[in-house]
């Protein structure tokens, strides 16, 4: 008997997913985020879970939803948070999709009440955030690991400075120049640059789209 499952490329496999923006706090009223939704991230996290893996999705805040029984989803807030949630699974994993817009910087104190205004001006001081892709790809072994590149000059060359300086085996070039592409939209606009150089241009399309570009690309490298 032929079950159908058995025809599902990623049967057997799983895949990490990070998502959405981070929340930096800055009291306990107060953070510092982005405009990222989470679109990309959940869309990814679909399109795995369709070709039948199991799928583990460290997102941040962000207003999606998913219903799947192959989709695990753990919400976190902070980027501190997230590099915590990723290690602790990232060795399980055969695939890692890093799509969260992870902040850069957090503030170097959180106050533990509420500022209140007072001076005219006010200077937070921040701290880098641990980057968490990085630090995959310091410590991977076999799995096969995505990053996305959000460029707004010098795309190109930045990206695949992305891709070697983080030991990537792809990295996802998100074009933020196309209008309807990019943080709050359904359509993205994305480039390819896989580990070998090879660089392939798509035209803007729906995010769910994207994400079957991906993991078409994906499967072709991991059965090459
Ligand atoms: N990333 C991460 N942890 C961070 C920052 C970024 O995991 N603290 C990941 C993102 O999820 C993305 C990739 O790194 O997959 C690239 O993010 P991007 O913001 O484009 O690059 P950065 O390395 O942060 O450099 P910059 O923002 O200066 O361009
Ligand atoms: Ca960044």
């Amino acid at each position: 008997e032929n079950n159908i499952l058995e025809t599902l490329p990623l049967k057997g496999k799983k895949v990490l997913i990070t998502a959405g923006p981070t929340h930096e706090a800055i009291d306990p009223v107060r953070f510092i985020g982005n405009h990222s939704s989470g679109k990309m991230g959940f869309e990814i996290a679909k399109a795995s879970a369709n070709l039948g893996a199991e799928v583990v999705l460290i997102t941040g805040p962000t207003h999606q939803k998913v219903s799947h029984n192959l989709i695990h989803v753990i919400p976190v807030v902070s980027a501190n948070d997230m590099y915590d949630a990723v290690h602790e699974h990232f060795k399980m994993v055969d695939i890692a999709i890093l799509s969260a817009a992870v902040a850069d910087y957090k503030p170097k104190e959180v106050a533990s009440q509420k500022i209140k205004k007072k001076a005219s001006t006010l200077t937070l001081e921040l701290e880098k955030t641990k980057d968490i892709l990085a630090s995959l790809g310091a410590i991977k072994t076999n799995q096969y690991l995505v990053g996305f590149a959000l460029e707004t000059n010098n795309e190109l060359e930045n990206a695949k400075d992305k891709l070697k300086r983080k030991n990537l085996n792809l990295i996802v070039l998100n074009s933020l120049n196309d209008i309807g592409a990019g943080f709050k939209s359904d359509t993205n606009k994305v480039t390819f640059i896989d580990d070998e150089d090879t660089v392939t241009k798509f035209q803007l399309k729906s995010k769910a789209a994207v994400a079957n570009d991906l993991l078409n690309k994906i499967l072709e490298q991991i059965n090459a």
